[in-house]
């Protein structure tokens, strides 16, 4: 087995579009590229977390293959990081039924993500109250020091540490209680139509959104027809200029230049030289992307190759952790 001195990090995506957009690129997967230098990392597709709304199969398949793709693609490197598939490796369902049999209805039923898609949803399945006991077993497995996620996910976060110290007081020592690191930039995206809402997969109009595989073409217009602000002045203010202080941000994390140099570099000039500019900084930095997230997607073998080789160093180090679990729960 292969071991690390590195603290450990485990993170993980849902397979629910084509083309993730530009806040998980800078708020997750930037970071996760930035992790992989300094933990022992493992970064997984949560295909199963996606079914717990209806998916249709033939796209579930493409988008789980098209999401890893673009994790290559971004800089996450198989020879560093654990990629794979969450449905290849078993262990994550297994570890999660015993885990759904110490969370309490009560604690499930509380979670403002099962409350917020449940009432979106005529139909609420099951598996919608317990993903977070999926997602504490999709952690503990491995357990990581540390679990970069969104500030959406904060919740799901406590439940498992909850979850840890809970089998651990009363099964013996099993589990690392993980800290979570939030992903500031996740929540400092947002739309460009409309910037008082974060930028996100479940807006309703592709406009306002930045996709990692939009053409150079598409991304020029909706970066030039992003929404502005009243007034003529590029300033970095998100309370009285939302729009173009989002635009700021963009423009900032792709060129990891700070916001203060990118405003001086604009006094005296108008809206549309920053959008220009930014168009082009985008095209620059997300074209290489799309370019090698086709290629990658042009020989399927090879990818499916990189995530069974995924899965199966990530089954060796799951297996032992379940092993240990299935021993103190008294399964024979
Ligand atoms: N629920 C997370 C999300 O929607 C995805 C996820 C599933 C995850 N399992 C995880 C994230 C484990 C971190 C660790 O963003």
């Amino acid at each position: 087995m292969t071991t690390s001195s590195l603290p450990r990090t485990v993170s993980g995506i849902q397979a629910t579009s084509d083309s993730l957009h530009l806040g998980n690129f800078i708020g997750a997967l930037q970071q996760f590229v930035a992790h992989q230098e300094s933990h022992d990392a493992f970064y997984f597709i949560a295909n199963m977390h996606a079914i717990t709304v209806e998916q249709d199969p033939t796209d579930l398949r493409e988008r789980t293959l098209r999401t890893a793709a673009q994790f290559i693609a971004a800089g996450l490197d198989p020879e560093k990081s654990t990629i794979f598939v969450q449905s290849q490796v078993p262990a994550h369902p297994q570890l999660s039924w015993v885990l759904e049999c110490t969370t309490s209805m009560g604690e499930a039923s509380r979670m403002t993500q099962f409350k917020d898609k449940s009432a979106k949803q005529e139909h609420v399945s099951l598996g919608l109250l317990t993903y977070p006991a999926l997602m504490a077993a999709d952690i503990l497995l491995y357990n990581p020091q540390m679990v970069p996620v969104g500030e959406d996910q904060r919740q799901h976060l406590e439940l498992t540490r909850n979850l840890a110290e809970r089998f651990n007081y009363r099964f013996g020592e099993t589990f690392v209680v993980p800290e979570a690191q939030i992903l500031k930039a996740t929540a400092k995206i947002y739309d460009l139509q409309n910037p008082g809402a974060k930028m996100s997969k479940s807006l309703p109009s592709p406009q306002g959104r930045i996709d990692l595989l939009d053409d150079a073409k598409s991304l020029t217009k909706k970066i030039k027809s992003a929404v502005t602000d009243d007034g003529k002045e590029i300033a970095y203010d998100p309370q009285a200029k939302p729009g173009v202080s989002n635009l700021l941000t963009i423009y900032s994390s792709l060129t990891s230049r700070p916001v203060d140099d990118i405003v001086a570099d604009y006094e005296g000039k108008m809206y549309g030289h920053l959008k220009v500019d930014l168009a082009e900084i985008a095209v620059e930095s997300l074209a290489p992307v799309r370019e090698r997230t086709e290629e990658l997607l042009q020989d399927r073998a090879q990818l499916q190759a990189i995530l069974d080789a995924g899965a199966a160093k990530a089954n060796e180090i799951a297996e032992v952790t379940l092993r240990d679990v299935y021993d103190k729960v008294g399964f024979v």
